[in-house]
């Protein structure tokens, strides 16, 4: 049974593994493995990834690790995205889930997510027919707006099912999902609220700015490319906080997101990257700095809303 309790402060992401554009490195697998083998040895041991993700390419670099641990040692995160179901299947919610689970060497899934909202409610009917031959450890719903995951939530509770986590873009930048309601409807209602691209796919690293470019025709780039500028501002800025904290401005973002109650899943692409993170669970930033932080945000002014999303209310 997956629950709060079970899980660490912080998962891994593992879209950028599937090579698929958005971020504009190309990863292999060898290159990949040790940052794997050292977050096992640091217990981060949550791994969020997709079919979408380099369509199987992501799934199947992980599988690839995970095969060599014991089941109980990992627990795994994968979705269904409406845009790549199959119209041939009978039910396209458990054919994906299905070729997921096999990808990545599982007998079952810890968490499925309905990727996004687009033909919602219905394929969460059909995830609950999935639920019904696989014994998948919690569902969550991703890319949903307040109304949207109280609906999948009823449909779940008719079922005799629970919709056990949210999954939305939340970082400094993009706090819609908090403003809208759905962080306190989350924690009202016993729902795990996951933090996507709280760094903002690197923007709020440090490593980017006017000199330091994204990767030249890469989504990323395209998508932060036009705010360098601001974006190298606004991490001048959290630097100072950084340092009293003897942290690394990477880390600001991480133990922001769970100072407020979420559970960020962060993209790794470098061994330190899951050694920064690790380490963020340790920062513990006081009310005035968290207001800081925000505030500094909002004045960067910065839309990062991507063109799968949508600002939510
Ligand atoms: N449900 C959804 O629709 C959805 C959407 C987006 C993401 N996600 C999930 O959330 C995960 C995280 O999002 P994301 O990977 O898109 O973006 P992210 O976590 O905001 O950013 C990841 C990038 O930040 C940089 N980074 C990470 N740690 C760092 C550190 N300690 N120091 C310096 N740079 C660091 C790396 O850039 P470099 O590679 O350039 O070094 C890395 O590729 C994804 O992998 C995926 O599992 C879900």
């Amino acid at each position: 049974m997956i629950s709060k309790n079970n899980l660490p402060k912080i998962a891994l992401g593992a879209w950028a593994w599937g090579n698929d554009g958005t971020f504009g490195n190309e990863h292999n697998i060898e290159d990949l493995r040790p940052i794997f083998d050292k977050a096992m040895e640091l217990g981060l041991n949550l791994w969020d990834t997709a079919f979408v993700y380099g369509m199987g390419t992501s799934e199947e670099v992980l599988g690839e690790f995970l095969k060599t641990c014991p089941r109980e040692d990992y627990i795994v995160s994968t979705k269904f995205t409406p845009q790549c179901a199959d119209p041939s299947a009978e039910n396209a919610v458990t054919a994906m889930y299905e070729n997921s689970a096999e990808t990545l060497g599982v007998e079952d899934i810890d968490i499925f997510w309905i990727h996004n909202p687009v033909g919602a409610p219905d394929w969460t009917k059909k995830l609950v027919e999935t639920a019904k031959e696989h014994d998948i450890g919690m569902i969550g719903v991703s890319n949903h707006d307040l109304a949207e995951i109280k609906q999948a939530n009823e449909i779940l509770k008719d079922a005799g099912l629970k919709l056990g986590a949210v999954q939305n873009h939340y970082s400094l930048l993009n706090r819609s999902s908090e403003d809208s309601g759905i962080l306190d409807y989350c924690r009202e209602n016993d729902i795990i609220f996951f933090s996507y691209m709280v760094l903002e796919q690197g923007a709020l690293s440090g490593k980017y700015d006017t000199k330091h470019p994204f990767p030249e025709g890469s989504d990323r780039a395209n998508a932060y490319g036009g705010s360098l500028k601001e974006i190298e501002e606004l991490n001048g800025a959290l630097d100072e906080i950084a340092k009293a904290h003897d942290a690394k401005i990477a880390q600001l973002p991480i133990a922001w997101a769970i100072s407020k109650g979420t559970l960020p899943i962060i993209g790794a692409t470098k061994v330190h990257h899951v050694e920064d993170a690790k380490d963020a669970i340790n920062i513990k930033l006081s009310e005035d700095e968290i207001k800081t932080m925000e505030e500094l945000a909002d004045k960067a002014n910065i839309n990062t809303i991507r063109m799968w999303e949508k600002e939510m209310k």
